[in-house]
């Protein structure tokens, strides 16, 4: 296998394709210079995307892996700055009973954005990209972000978690609701996958 990759930008699927409501199933070898390759690509089209997370079956690879990278937007300053990680075959092992609502959207969801109530934190083992098991607890904006795409592997998306259908709106109207990035309302919590246009 070359160790170039020609396009490692992939193009990202919308709702409608069918990967996206499909169960991904568990990564038996994480090392693979295919899983690696994978890793790599999530991570340069979540750069180009200018999102905060991604999952796998988005790029049409039903498997278990994930990257979250939150960083500040110039639409969200708000949300922490982290090193962007890959979580292959993550599971829940426990999760605050304190839910929390906050705005989100989605790459694969562009028309929408969503008032989504999410757990507040959640512990969670993975393993890493070099094959190392870890534990860790996500609070807050970043808690959000994994539960968003801890859904892809369920096949289910944002929309699915909605209290009520005027916790939806369109991306349009969201710009006219929250005009000023610094609106505390937002409180850096929507920027799930947020497209700077
Ligand atoms: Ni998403």
């Amino acid at each position: 296998m070359s160790n170039s990759n020609p396009n490692p930008n992939r193009s990202i699927l919308h709702l409608g394709h069918p990967t996206l409501r499909k169960t991904a199933p568990i990564v038996p070898d994480p090392q693979t210079p295919q899983i690696q390759t994978l890793i790599d690509d999530l991570l340069t089209t979540l750069r180009s995307a200018n999102g905060v997370g991604i999952a796998a079956p988005q790029v049409d690879e039903s498997l278990q892996v994930m990257v979250i990278a939150s960083r500040p937007t110039p639409r969200y300053p708000n949300a922490p700055t982290m090193e962007p990680i890959a979580l292959i075959n993550p599971r829940i092992l426990d999760k605050s009973a304190d839910l929390e609502k906050g705005w989100e959207g989605c790459l694969s969801i562009p028309e929408y954005r969503g008032f989504v109530p999410r757990h507040r934190s959640i512990t969670v083992e993975y393993t890493d990209r070099h094959g190392t098991l870890q534990q860790t607890v996500f609070t807050d904006f970043v808690a959000r972000i994994f539960q968003h795409e801890y859904d892809h592997f369920l096949g289910l998306v944002f929309l699915d978690r909605l209290e009520s259908e005027s916790d939806r709106v369109t991306a349009e109207q969201f710009k006219l609701m929250f005009p000023d990035t610094s609106n505390p309302d937002l409180r850096g919590l929507s920027g799930v996958e947020a497209q700077t246009q």
